[in-house]
């Protein structure tokens, strides 16, 4: 146990916003999912805080200084835009791409992080477990050598906090808050990309045991920061699935179509009705609003000790939902506003693949071929087998997840989380035990429907 942590709040108690007073950080990722809600929270809750240089790339032909803007017309801002204008000025882009040489950034540009960040966020990373191993690697590991170099050039780092996943150590059914050995070495890695590239066979074989090779990339970032990180005083955070805003600043708001998030919305649209697995394995969601407090908090806290601290953001083990029973209040609630595509109904679970492609036939595939028999009759364009397919593909990438209870330990995160008074609790809600899915699940439905199918769904 880490002793600062035992000991629990000090006496003259050391608010979060006040530790990020006057200070400077550096984000990457910022114009992620989680990047958006941690620079708001950030924003909106340490108002003192001096600056956010974050890190942009120009992407389809917009530029950096564009991007950021654009980011700001996002809704999650309006709250922040309406109630504390000014404080958007204290966002700084800064041009860069972890994939590239030193991440391209200008001389001065480094020079302003060098001299005046405190905290570095390395959220930046591909979360497309499809993309091939090599961009993985590209991104994940040598985005991350990188950013690491550049952070121990800053003169008066006090943390650098990395973004992991709680499923970096996904060869595992419990799994601690603590970094685990090296899997594989990173020469191993790059001759096996040389050798095989993006053969699944060969590629289900070397990752021998985790999820895909995007965990296996967060755990080489681990093991890197661990071995490599020097004075810097490091902590990682890693969450699970991270799911739509539960609280502040907007409930239910989500940008993207990741794990449970297209699961569930799949369960509600009548497209999927058979799921891998059994009807108690736990879907450890989290929603991201907790992530980013947690990240805010545990940056504040700081670490003390020599070691890397880890803090899983997660509930499986504190508060514990099966993605049968996540899927049920999921679509218990869109039934309540009668959207869907085809009739949905609730998910069988199967932990056989021979049950699941049987259902999958007679639930799934002649509902949706007789619908699209229907279209045609009706002279319009057939729809119903392509999203069925591109459903049964999500589904079946998910398997893993939805077929294995993964029991993620939070011990960390509690302590961390009893070191605040009620006051910071309340700002910063962080934690998982306060979740009610009865609640939360209905919240993530109206947020699904509202940014990302939009009002013609
Ligand atoms: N979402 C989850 O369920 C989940 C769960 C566990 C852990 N995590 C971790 O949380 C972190 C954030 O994930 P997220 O969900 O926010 O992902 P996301 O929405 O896909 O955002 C990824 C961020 O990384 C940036 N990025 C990607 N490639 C880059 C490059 N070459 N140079 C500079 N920036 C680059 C993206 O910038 P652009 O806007 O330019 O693309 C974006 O800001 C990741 O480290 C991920 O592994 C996520």
């Amino acid at each position: 146990m880490i002793d600062f942590l035992k000991t629990g709040r000090t006496k003259s108690y050391g608010s979060i916003s006040d530790y990020y007073a006057g200070k400077s950080v550096f984000i990457t990722g910022g114009t992620g999912f989680l990047g958006k809600i941690l620079m708001e929270r950030l924003l909106f809750n340490c108002s003192e805080i001096e600056r956010i240089y974050v890190l942009i790339r120009g992407k389809k032909g917009v530029n950096t200084h564009n991007r950021l803007q654009q980011m700001f017309d996002v809704p999650v801002f309006d709250k922040l835009k309406a109630l504390k204008p000014n404080a958007l000025n204290k966002v700084i882009p800064i041009e860069g791409d972890v994939t590239k040489p030193e991440l391209d950034i200008k001389t001065s540009d480094e020079q302003k992080l060098i001299d005046n960040v405190s905290v570095v966020f390395h959220s930046a990373a591909t979360v497309r477990f499809i993309a091939s191993f090599e961009d993985i690697m590209k991104v994940n590991f040598e985005g991350t050598r990188k950013v690491v170099d550049l952070s121990k050039k800053i003169k008066n780092l006090e943390t650098f906090l990395y973004i992991s996943t709680s499923y970096s150590n996904g060869n595992k059914l419990i799994i601690d808050e603590s970094i685990y050995p090296q899997p594989k070495t990173i020469d191993e890695v790059y001759s096996f990309i040389d050798n095989y590239g993006d053969n699944s066979k060969a590629i289900n074989k070397f990752i021998s045991g985790y999820p895909n090779t995007y965990t296996l990339s967060k755990a080489l970032c681990e093991n890197y920061i661990d071995v490599n990180r020097g004075p810097m005083k490091s902590i990682i955070v890693r969450p699970s699935i991270v799911t739509p805003v539960f609280k502040e600043p907007l409930p239910g708001w989500q940008d993207s179509w990741v794990a449970a998030t297209a699961a569930f919305s799949d369960v509600a649209r009548g497209l999927t009705k058979v799921i891998h697995g059994d009807s108690n394995v736990v879907c450890d969601m989290i929603p991201v609003d907790y992530v980013c407090n947690l990240i805010i908090v545990a940056a504040a806290r700081g670490n003390p000790t020599d070691d890397v601290i880890v803090y899983n953001s997660c509930s499986s083990s504190c508060n514990p939902i099966s993605w049968k029973n996540g899927a049920d209040l999921y679509l218990e609630e869109s039934l309540s506003h009668g959207k869907y595509e085809l009739k949905p109904r609730q998910v069988e679970v199967s932990s056989s693949t021979l049950m699941v492609n049987l259902m999958t036939f007679i639930l799934q595939t002649i509902p949706s071929l007789s619908a699209d028999v229907w279209l045609r009759l009706k002279g319009e364009e057939p729809k119903y087998i392509k999203m069925q397919k591109r459903a049964v593909l999500l589904r079946d990438l998910l398997k893993v997840f939805t077929s294995t209870s993964y029991y993620i330990k939070s011990e960390n995160s509690q302590r961390l989380i009893e070191t605040l008074d009620e006051e910071d609790k309340a700002l910063f809600p962080c934690d998982p035990r306060t979740i009610n899915w009865q609640t939360y699940m209905p919240v993530f439905y109206r947020g699904v429907q509202k940014y990302l199918l939009k009002p013609s769904h």
